[in-house]
């Protein structure tokens, strides 16, 4: 038990920016289909421009990029969070 909770301390302070991610990802899925390859007329992410999807993200947070949803859930995200996730999503196959 004590060698899983080292474990788990080394692996969480070797790579938090890796750790976040995923985690911060999650909530894109539902929406933005498994992998975030699309789903239901709802745009792909994976594969794409992390510049691209950080800068959308962050004026849906401003809300100066129009969407049905997208403003409220870019404002539960903080900016490491959305860079975070970009990377994620650009690393992702298409
Ligand atoms: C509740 C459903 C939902 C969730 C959850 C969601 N999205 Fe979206 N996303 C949408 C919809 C719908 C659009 C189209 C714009 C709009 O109507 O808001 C969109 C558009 C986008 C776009 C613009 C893509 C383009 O090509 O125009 C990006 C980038 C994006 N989402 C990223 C994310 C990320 C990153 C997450 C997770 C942190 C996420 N979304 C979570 C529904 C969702």
């Amino acid at each position: 038990m004590r060698f899983v909770a080292a474990l788990l301390a080394a692996f969480a302070m070797s790579a938090p920016a890796a750790a976040q991610a995923p985690l911060a990802a999650e909530g894109c899925y539902g929406c933005h289909g498994p992998g975030g390859t699309g789903a239901g007329g709802i745009p792909a992410l994976a594969g794409r421009d992390a510049a691209e999807l950080r800068a959308a993200m962050i004026a849906f947070r401003a809300n100066e990029r129009p969407g049905t949803i997208m403003g409220r859930v870019a404002r539960g995200y903080t900016e490491a969070e959305i860079a975070a996730v970009a990377d994620h999503f650009a690393r992702l196959p298409r």
